[in-house]
């Protein structure tokens, strides 16, 4: 059965992408993922704020004349900043595994982590992934320059390294599709829809805030199912769906609406890395039981331009859910 698949113009064995997470951060994981199935990591996010960090504490140094500083950083200032640990985990991961390695920068706004990019290309990272976690609370700030914002980082990245930029992005567009087609024709090679945000709720008896991680479940593909439908075919840059994984079946429904390629994070937390064994073979099983030989037979075959009933993803739709009296749990 062939599993290959195209994701940012990078040959992938099998559709199934570790998605950034913590998982990412042991080489000898990442190796095992891949024997088990994967066909490419997304190694977990560096954020700016590490970055410009870094970059304050050398300048600080350099205007102490601090001569310790010099003699490390002597003539290439610029070009050696930034966090080492991260470098040397894309290298040692370049290292492991034949798979793509694709690295992730998480950050808002334009500033000296940008350099940072062609850092990551130099140690190895076949591709980037632009997180930018924005949280547009400032209510000062309309949503043109938050979107404009998105355009001018990912302008920024692409300007600094020649490998593929995606943007994993989060659904809360007032125009989805119009921001994912702007980012298109602005240069990004792919997106990841969706990024997953992280809001605080309340202990009651402690009276604090809690800052927990609730990993995802199978119900979450929905928005990301129905956006990848509405977007496929419509785009240049290619699509990763991202959100509830948990079994092949939820792979399978992501590469009908025209995913290129599926990440997993929660599940592979919640049931051990063996578990990206379980996906594989369950796509194969699931592929083999509808007599499809290659990804090629059904993706995008459910997309919203494929299907006869494109209703389902609109808002006729909605009218009649809303009044056909059939319940899930
Ligand atoms: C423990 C944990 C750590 C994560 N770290 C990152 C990260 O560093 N960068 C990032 O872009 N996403 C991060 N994510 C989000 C995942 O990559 C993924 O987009 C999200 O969890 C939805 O996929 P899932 O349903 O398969 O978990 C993290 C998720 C989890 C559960």
């Amino acid at each position: 059965m062939d599993l290959s698949t195209q994701y940012l113009g990078l040959k992938l064995k099998t559709p199934l992408v570790v998605s950034a997470s913590p998982l990412g951060l042991d080489v000898g994981n990442i190796r095992k993922l891949e024997d088990l199935g994967a066909g490419a990591v997304v190694l977990p996010s560096i954020f700016q704020e590490d970055i410009d960090n870094e970059i304050e504490e050398m300048e600080r140094l350099i205007c102490e004349g601090n001569s310790e500083a010099f003699s490390y950083f002597p003539a290439h200032l610029a070009d050696n900043v930034g966090p080492k640990n991260y470098l040397d985990l894309i290298r040692r991961a370049r290292e492991a595994v034949s798979m793509p390695v694709i690295a992730s920068i998480n950050g808002t706004t334009r500033s000296g982590w940008i350099d940072y990019a062609k850092q990551i290309e130099q140690a190895g990272a076949q591709a980037i992934e632009l997180n930018i976690y924005f949280l547009p609370t400032d209510l000062t700030q309309s949503g043109a320059e938050v979107e404009a914002l998105y355009v001018d980082i990912l302008t920024a990245v692409k300007q600094t390294v020649s490998i593929p930029v995606s943007m994993k992005l989060s659904p809360y567009f007032s125009s989805l599709g119009h921001m994912v087609k702007t980012l298109d024709t602005a240069g990004a090679d792919g997106f990841v829809l969706f990024n997953r945000f992280y809001q605080p709720d309340i202990d009651l008896e402690e009276m604090t805030l809690l800052r927990d991680l609730k990993l995802s479940n199978k119900a979450e593909i929905r928005l990301p199912l129905m956006w990848i439908g509405a977007l496929a075919g419509k785009i240049k840059g290619s699509i990763a769906a991202s959100s509830g994984v948990q079994t092949a079946a939820e792979v399978v429904k992501y590469l009908y609406v025209g995913a290129d390629a599926v990440m997993t994070a929660s599940a592979l937390i919640r049931h051990g890395i063996g578990h990206m064994k379980t996906l594989h073979d369950g796509l194969v099983a699931e592929l083999s039981a509808r007599e499809v030989s290659s990804l090629s037979e059904i993706k995008g075959k459910m997309s919203r331009s494929a299907v006869a009933d494109s209703a389902a993803f609109d808002r006729v739709n909605y009218i009649r859910i809303l009044r056909g009296g059939k319940y899930g749990q």
